[in-house]
This record gives C-alpha cells, structure tokens and sequence, in this order.
C-alpha cells in the first residue's frame, strides 16, 4: 500500500522502514533536509539496534523526501512528528497542524486517503486535523476521501524495532468502517506474522499474535496517555518503596522480584534507579494532567507520580551529599548520559538533572556514555562537563562515579583499573546494574538504590 510518513523521528522513521520491510511502498518526509540526505545515503539518524540493517534490506521500497509528495489514489498517511510540552504543561501540537495543512495541500482530486495521528496528541485531536484538512479541500475545491484515525505508538526506544515488528497490539481508532479496513491491510503482515523475521530482530520465542483494538478516537487517544501514566506510576511505585527499603533495611531488588512474579502485577517495569526519564512519560503525564485539569478532573495518582520522579533524581544528590559530606571542590564521574541504554535520546534525561545540580553545588563533573557524547556536545554545547573517551578516562581523580544510565557496557566495568585511578572510593549504582559484592571486593564503598 503507498504509505506515507511525515516526520521520521524515532516513531516515523521506524515506522516507515518497518512498514517498506513488510512490502509497502513507503515514502519518509522530513522537513529536516539534513536528516533526509543522511538517510538518502543509507545512514539512520537515529541509534536505534537493528534499524540500519532493516533500512539496507529495505531500501528498495523506502524513499525520502522533503517535501510531500502528491497524494493520488488509495493510501495512508502517519503523522508522526513531534508534540512537545508547552509552557502550560499542554502537548504543544504546531508541528501537528503544519503537517496537517502540509499534507491537505498535497491531496488531489482522485485520493482515497487515511490520515493518521501516530504522534502522542491530546484527546479531540483526530477530530482536530481532520478540521484541518476538510477546511483545506473545501478552500481549494478539492473533492477527496479522507478519513482521519487515531492509531497511538506503543513502540520503547532502543527497541524500537523490535516492537514495530512484534507489537503487544494495534490501536486503531477511527469512526469509519473503511478507515480500519485501510489501516487493517497496512498492519495485516504484523496482525498475522507473515513475514520472514529479520536476522537481526528475530522473533521472541512464544510470541503471539498481536490484538487489533478498533475503538473510537477519543478513546485510542486515551489509551496511549493512560499507558504511559500507568507504566511511569510503575516505576514511581517501586522507587518510593526503595525509599522505604534504605530505611528499614530492605533490598527493593529481592521485593521487586517477590512481588513481580504475582502474574497481577507482573516484573516488568519494576526496576528502582533514578527515575523515568525520556522523550514520552514527562510530557504525556504532564499533558493528560493538563486535559484532565480543563474538566475539573485532578488526576492524583499521576500527579503523585511525577512528583516522586521528581524527587528519586535529587535523592542520588542526597546520597552522594551524605557520603561526600561538601561537594563543593569534588570530582563526579557520571557513567552515563542518555535517558536509558541503547539510546543516544537525551530528552529529559536524568543526567541531565545531576549535572545542572553537582554543577551549582560546585562539583566538577566528568561524564562518559558509549552513543550519546556526540549529540550531548551538538545539543547541549554549554553542559559544564569534562567528556571522557572511555570508562578509565572517565575516573581519573575522581572523589565518586554514579551509573546513570543502564548501558548493559556498565555491566562489565574494569573496576579495578578505574579504583586505581580514582581519588576517592565510592560508587554510587543509581541503577542497581552491579552486584554490590563484587563492586566492595574491588576495594570501592558501594552505595545502590533501595539495597
Ligand atoms: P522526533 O522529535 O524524534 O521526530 C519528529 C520529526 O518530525 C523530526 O525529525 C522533525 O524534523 C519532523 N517534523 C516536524 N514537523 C514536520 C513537518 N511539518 N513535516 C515533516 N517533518 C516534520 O519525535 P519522536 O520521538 O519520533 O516522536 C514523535 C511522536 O511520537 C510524538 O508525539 C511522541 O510523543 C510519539 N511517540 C514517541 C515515542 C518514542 O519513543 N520516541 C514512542 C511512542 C510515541
Ligand atoms: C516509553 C514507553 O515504554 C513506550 O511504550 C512509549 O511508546 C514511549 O515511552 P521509552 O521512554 O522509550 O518508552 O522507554 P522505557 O523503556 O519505557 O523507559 C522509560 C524510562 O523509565 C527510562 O528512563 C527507563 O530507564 C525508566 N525505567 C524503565 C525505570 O527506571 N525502571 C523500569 O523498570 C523501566
């Protein structure tokens, strides 16, 4: 089926090259001439595992552009562009309605056409652009079929592909029959796993076929924001419990694992560390908060949410304060940068948290990621840190190192080689990646996160 993308961010641009793997002739907008001509020459511009080779095998299909092609005949188009958080705590939806207006304009006479809100948008967005476009053709006197569906993205990043592939389910909300039939076809060789699995993201053993949901908009919309708000209360969840933990004298890694294995409850999203970071669960917990509010609605438990989030980051500042005592004058080495591991997404990431406060509390901070330097240094050229090359490098005179980000590298740290160079002797495991036994043996003081 011709596909359309526009915007091909971690959502769009995995979308499209999954979609042109599974047979679709797929064309990938950006306004962003930069992205589009690193793509052009087969460089994703995005760290995503397994995508590169997925975009080798499927370049056949796959076409990018900058500009939006015209729209003839039967297809779907995905906006998928991004919908940050405005200053009201609102998803600030421009990007949304530009798209919207882009792709009226390109819509001829003879189109039979789903448009798709793919991005994260608030409830009536569907309803939304589709006001957008209709206005657009009436103005123009253009006589097309468009239908606009809701279709949210459930896809987590450094796995994006592996969840494009291998969804849990398909949303579609759409108020006509044709619409879920169109978007049904797209979505049919992920519906019934016809397609030979790539070498690279082979298929989980025991997968089942996903469920297609057909619901309204308003209530696909809804679904997207009560997932994340239910997965970040999650975690939320078990870092207050590891709060809880470091005063009685729990390990919240053995409770996690006691609790999870209740098929209820489920052991997944139950790691304490840091908090939630990344591009999603803040401004989605934040914009739902902000809907509800307009309905005199308050929502206490995601409000509770953010606020424990909020303060499972300060608590590493807290910690380090207690064994350092003065962080003025110290020298913190963060094994860390990006908001997870297998990502170089820096988006409301937890290290960036630590160094704006070590950085007022006078600390010299010295920071290492395996992805993520490279746009650190291009986003954020004023970040007052010392990048170092590799893990040695990173604890040279170092009062303390804190694990911030769960690369699974961090794993495996030469422990001995960085004490030896270290000025002090803590290690702070504000993942709980390490096993504190074989941390202390080589002669650091270990400190984790509920344990
Ligand atoms: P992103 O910022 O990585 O990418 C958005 C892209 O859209 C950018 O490359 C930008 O240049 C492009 N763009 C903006 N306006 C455009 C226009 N008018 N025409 C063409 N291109 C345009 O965003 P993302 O992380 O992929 O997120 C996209 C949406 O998907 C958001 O609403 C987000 O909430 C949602 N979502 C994200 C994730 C995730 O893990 N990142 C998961 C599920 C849902
Ligand atoms: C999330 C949702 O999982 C995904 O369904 C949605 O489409 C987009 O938002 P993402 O933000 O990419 O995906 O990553 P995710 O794996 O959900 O992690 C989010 C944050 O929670 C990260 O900072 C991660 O480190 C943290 N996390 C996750 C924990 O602290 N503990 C956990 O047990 C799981």
């Amino acid at each position: 089926m011709n596909t359309i993308i526009i915007g091909t961010g971690y959502v769009g641009l995995t979308t499209g090259i999954v979609l042109a793997y599974l047979g679709h002739e797929v064309t990938c907008v950006d306004k962003n001439p930069a992205i589009i001509e690193s793509l052009k020459a087969g460089i994703p511009t995005i760290h995503e595992p397994g995508l590169k080779e997925l975009l080798d095998e499927a370049k056949d299909k796959l076409r990018f552009s900058d500009t939006i092609p015209p729209l003839r005949g039967e297809g779907v188009v995905l906006i998928a562009v991004g919908t940050p958080t405005k200053d009201n705590g609102d998803a600030d939806l421009r990007y949304v309605d530009a798209a919207a207006k882009e792709v009226a304009a390109c819509i001829r006479a003879d189109a039979k056409l789903v448009v798709v809100n793919k991005s994260t948008v608030p409830i009536g967005s569907a309803r939304h652009v589709e006001g957008i476009i209709k206005r657009s053709l009436a103005q123009r006197e253009v006589e097309a079929t468009v239908w606009v569906a809701s279709n949210p993205e459930f896809l987590a990043e450094g796995k994006a592909v592996h969840d494009s592939l291998y969804p849990d389910r398909v949303v579609i909300g759409a108020s006509e029959p044709e619409a879920v039939n169109l978007l049904r076809e797209l979505y049919a060789p992920l519906l019934e796993q016809t397609f030979s699995a790539p070498l690279q993201t082979p298929r989980p053993e025991n997968y089942s076929l996903p469920s297609l949901i057909t619901s309204s908009p308003t209530s696909a919309e809804l679904s997207k924001y009560a997932a994340n708000a239910f997965l970040a209360t999650k975690i939320s969840f078990i870092n207050e419990f590891a709060g809880l933990a470091e005063h009685v004298g729990a390990d919240i890694t053995q409770v996690a694992r006691a609790i999870g294995l209740d098929s209820r409850i489920g052991s997944k999203f139950l790691h304490a560390g840091i908090g939630w970071g990344g591009s999603c669960f803040g401004k989605d917990t934040q914009a739902i908060i902000t809907t509800a509010g307009r309905y005199d609605y308050p929502m206490k438990i995601v409000d509770a949410t953010i606020k424990v989030n909020r303060q499972q980051r300060l608590h590493v500042i807290e910690r380090l304060q207690q064994q350092l005592k003065v962080l003025r004058g110290t020298t913190i080495g963060l094994l860390g940068l990006a908001f997870k591991g297998n990502t170089d997404d820096l988006r409301d990431a937890p290290a960036l948290t630590l160094i704006a406060e070590l950085h007022e509390r006078g600390a010299v901070v010295r920071v290492h990621d395996p992805i993520a330097m490279d746009k650190a240094k291009e986003q954020y050229p004023e970040l007052p840190v010392e990048y170092c090359e590799d893990p040695e490098c990173l604890a040279i005179g170092c009062d303390a190192l804190v694990i911030v980000t769960d690369w699974q590298d961090y794993k495996h740290l030469p422990l001995a080689e960085m004490k030896a160079r270290m000025r002090g002797d803590l290690l702070l495991d504000a993942r709980n990646l390490l096993s504190p036994v074989d941390v202390a043996e080589q002669g650091f003081a270990y400190v984790g996160v509920g344990r």
